[in-house]
């Protein structure tokens, strides 16, 4: 970039004027000064200019224009990732990369498909258990709710304790009883979308049976009596109501 600085020194005579200048070239990539002198009459009646004097490459510096210093700022964004949080009155489990909320819900009487419809309206579905430890501290939770409400306190303490959906289903592959194996790990999976594995798939003794090849959806047993039903999953005919207790929704914070 080229700069032009221009010293004057002029002198008026009637129309005369004369100019004694210094041009100097900045080049500001090799920061260096050159310039010229000159000497001139100017006639302002004939816009003439007369040069008596010419002088090239005078060496500068005579004005050095102040040095700018250039400001690179750079804005170094880092991306972190984003932590969702499970709503104040959700139960909250960290799994590998992201937050499960679960939500336990009171209600007598549901049938599994307007629990999980139920579930919908919260944006959530029926929740899966990726682990013991997110089936046991559910069952735990339960155990408390239940000993403040009426209905769900008296199926608990029955001898068949009380029913909360879950979010598992009879895969359509093993519509058959006993044609998948190992019924415990192979006949039922997770449905809410992100629940994997069957870690958190703890069955009752003797479940599932597949009782009559009717009954193809689990909940999570609620019971005082019998620790080998509670928080322990059986399966059970979807439309069924009886000794049902509630419902578990289960989202991922981050879909929030
Ligand atoms: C509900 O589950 C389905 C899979 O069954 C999944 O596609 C959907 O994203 C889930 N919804 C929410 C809110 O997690």
């Amino acid at each position: 970039m080229l700069f032009y600085i221009a010293l004057l020194i002029s002198f008026s005579k009637s129309c005369e004027i004369k100019k004694t200048q210094l041009y100097y070239t900045y080049d500001s990539e090799s920061d260096s000064l050159t310039g010229h002198y000159q000497r001139s009459t100017y006639d302002d009646q004939t816009g003439e200019t007369t040069i008596h004097e010419w002088k090239e490459n005078i060496d500068g510096p005579i004005l050095k224009p102040p040095t700018t210093t250039t400001t690179t700022t750079t804005t170094t964004t880092t991306t972190e990732p984003k932590i969702y949080n499970c709503p104040d009155d959700w139960l909250t489990f960290s799994r590998d990369n992201y937050k499960w909320c679960m939500k336990i819900v009171l209600t007598e009487e549901i049938t599994k498909n307007s629990a999980q419809e139920a579930c919908e309206k919260l944006g959530a579905n029926l929740t899966g258990f990726q682990s013991s430890s997110e089936r046991t501290q559910v069952a735990s939770k339960i155990k408390l709710m239940v000993a403040t409400n009426k209905d769900a306190l008296n199926n608990y303490i029955s001898q068949t304790g009380g029913k909360f959906w879950v979010g598992a289903e009879r895969k359509k592959s093993c519509a058959i009883a006993n044609s998948c194996g190992d019924e415990t790990v192979n006949a039922y999976e997770w449905t809410d979308g992100k629940t994997s594995g069957t870690d958190g798939m703890k069955w009752q003794s003797g479940q599932p049976d597949f009782y009559k090849e009717g009954q193809k959806c689990v909940y999570i047993s609620s019971s005082k009596y019998q620790s080998s039903r509670h928080g322990l999953l059986d399966d059970d005919a979807c439309a069924g109501t009886d000794h049902v207790d509630g419902y578990i929704c289960g989202k991922s914070a981050g879909s929030l």
